[in-house]
């Protein structure tokens, strides 16, 4: 559901993923992984990137400086303080980039100007002016950052600004570098900055804005309604302390909030999630699951009210496609909150088709296990639903069971079976829990059979994982196996068990009839 005005104006996306999302704890990325992530932003469309802090380390120069030679499309920038050193070894990595951009900044407000720089604002102003004409010696496309401009003296930060343009600064960055500004205010700061500055035309005006108060993104978008015309931003919002406005969640806003937000983006948004997981993967920092656009959950389903509404309409509880972002597809995910229209839908799409009394019972059973497991996974499902054709056909049923198990033996089983409709008990010992449950078995349904195989594992991940128990029998040339699932792992061998039981009956039933015999084996009526 994306809306688009009659007249959209482009944003230029500067991403700083490289530079202020690596300098956060960490987030360090080798030389491989910083030339991945390059290639990537540059494919996806970013206009800028931002490489890194050449000064700052070796590792640091030669990531600026292999990115410069590598990217083709995008600006490659640089990062400079105000000293003449750091604005020479940003131009030395930049110098094989098509397009280099350096990017210098100085600190602007009053508590950073004393406790920070100790200076006097006449003396950061100069500063201002030496620094942008340094940086332009080595490139005509150069940003000037006043840093902690959100908490910079209007005057002062208009002069400042001022001192940069006509030092031949074309694009200005005006960071909320602590994160304290509201949207109100960024965009008054912004107005403020366009009306006053002489020659403010001359340049490009940019956002830069940190989430210490969690606004970071609706921040940049007050900034460019106001006439900024570049935001700063990081894949999955990585960057100093709470990180900086999230690349995805801005080209996402623009390009769904067309009717109130008349920007356009040069990204590919399809290819967010792939940039996402990159990142993720190369910094070891984790999504946080319910990130807005790529968090795992962003398109997940679990409620049954919105399940139901996702089956009749996507757009009821989706705003933007999923192929929109780079995700296959949205996912209604099984859980206690899920309803029967969506386990319907769930057991069609694994190739069930169960009848009505059927769905239920495995519905009331799927609630249970839901219950009981955090996660469902399909695999827990189509273990479920087998086991209910299964109980369908079988003549032998597991009622109960009651296991005491532990350091003491011997291990005792009272188990109860629902023989072809008459429930019969037993208790017995065994050599484990095990062995205990199978001797039970053994005593209420006599059979010859050889247990060749007794196999457990978990379906899924996690200590609340269902078991899964194979148990193949072998009786007077006939192999059978059978599988049951369950939490509990003797439950679940009881289940297996039976179930190869059950299917010794069918074999026996069909050679009998075969051959016309009388039955063996098996004591049960009716066999
Ligand atoms: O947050 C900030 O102020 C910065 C500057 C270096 C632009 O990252
Ligand atoms: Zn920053």
């Amino acid at each position: 559901m994306t809306t688009s005005p009659a007249e959209t104006t482009p944003i230029v996306i500067f991403d700083t993923t490289l530079r202020d999302g690596e300098q956060s704890p960490g987030a360090t990325m080798t030389l491989e992984e910083k030339l991945e992530v390059a290639a990537l932003l540059d494919e996806m469309g970013v206009d800028i990137i931002e490489a890194g802090f050449p000064i700052a380390s070796d590792g640091d120069f030669e990531a600026v400086s292999e990115i410069a030679k590598r990217v083709k499309r995008a600006t490659v920038c640089g990062l400079a303080r105000a000293g003449a050193k750091d604005i020479d070894r940003c131009g030395e990595a930049l110098r094989g980039a098509v397009r280099p951009r350096i990017h210098t900044f100085i600190s602007t407000s009053p508590i950073h100007m004393k406790f920070k720089l100790q200076k006097e604002p006449a003396e950061v102003l100069e500063m201002v002016r030496a620094q942008v004409e340094r940086a332009r010696k080595y490139t005509d496309d150069v940003e000037w950052s006043a840093e902690d401009a959100t908490r910079t003296e209007h005057e002062f930060l208009c002069r400042c600004v001022e001192t940069a343009i006509k030092a031949g600064a074309t694009t200005i960055n005006i960071p909320d570098t602590v994160g304290y500004t509201v949207p109100e205010e960024y965009f008054a700061m912004f107005r403020m900055l366009i009306e006053r500055v002489p020659n403010a035309d001359k340049a490009i005006f940019s956002t830069h804005c940190h989430d210490d108060l969690g606004m970071a993104v609706a921040n940049s978008l007050a900034g460019i309604r106001a006439g900024a015309r570049q935001i700063e931003c990081t894949i999955n919002g990585i960057g100093e302390r709470a990180g900086n406005a999230a690349l995805e969640e801005i080209v996402m806003a623009i390009k769904t909030r067309g009717d109130v937000l008349p920007f356009t983006t040069g990204i590919d948004s399809t290819m967010l999630t792939r940039a996402s997981k990159l990142v993720s993967a190369a910094t070891s920092f984790p999504v946080q699951y319910n990130k807005a656009i790529v968090g795992r959950n962003a398109f997940a389903h679990e409620s049954g009210i919105h399940q139901d509404g996702m089956l009749k309409h996507t757009q009821t509880y989706e705003i933007m496609t999923p192929e929109s972002v780079g995700v296959a597809k949205t996912s209604l995910v099984m859980g206690k909150h899920s309803g029967r229209n969506a386990f319907r839908s769930k057991l069609k799409e694994l190739g069930y088709d169960l009848g009505d009394n059927a769905l239920e019972d495995a519905f009331n059973r799927f609630k249970a296990l839901a219950d009981r497991k955090k996660v469902i996974y399909d695999e827990d499902i189509e273990a479920l639903v087998d086991e209910e054709i299964a109980t369908f056909t079988d003549r032998i049923k597991v009622v109960s069971m009651m296991v005491v198990a532990g350091t003491q033996g011997p291990q005792t089983a009272s188990l109860t079976l629902d023989i072809e409709g008459t429930e019969r008990s037993v208790q017995s010992t065994g050599n484990g829990p095990i062995d205990a449950i199978f001797v039970a078995i053994q005593k209420l349904v006599p059979h010859n059979a050889v247990l060749e195989l007794y196999q457990v594992h978990a379906v899924t991940e996690g200590t609340d994982a269902q078991a899964e128990v194979s148990v193949r029998l072998a009786e007077d040339g006939r192999v059978v196996t059978a599988k049951a699932a369950d939490p509990d792992t003797l439950v679940a061998s009881a289940k297996a068990y039976v179930g190869a039981l059950n299917k010794l009956i069918i074999q026996r039933q069909r050679q009998v009839v075969a051959q016309a015999r009388g039955p063996e084996g098996l004591r049960l009526k009716g066999v």
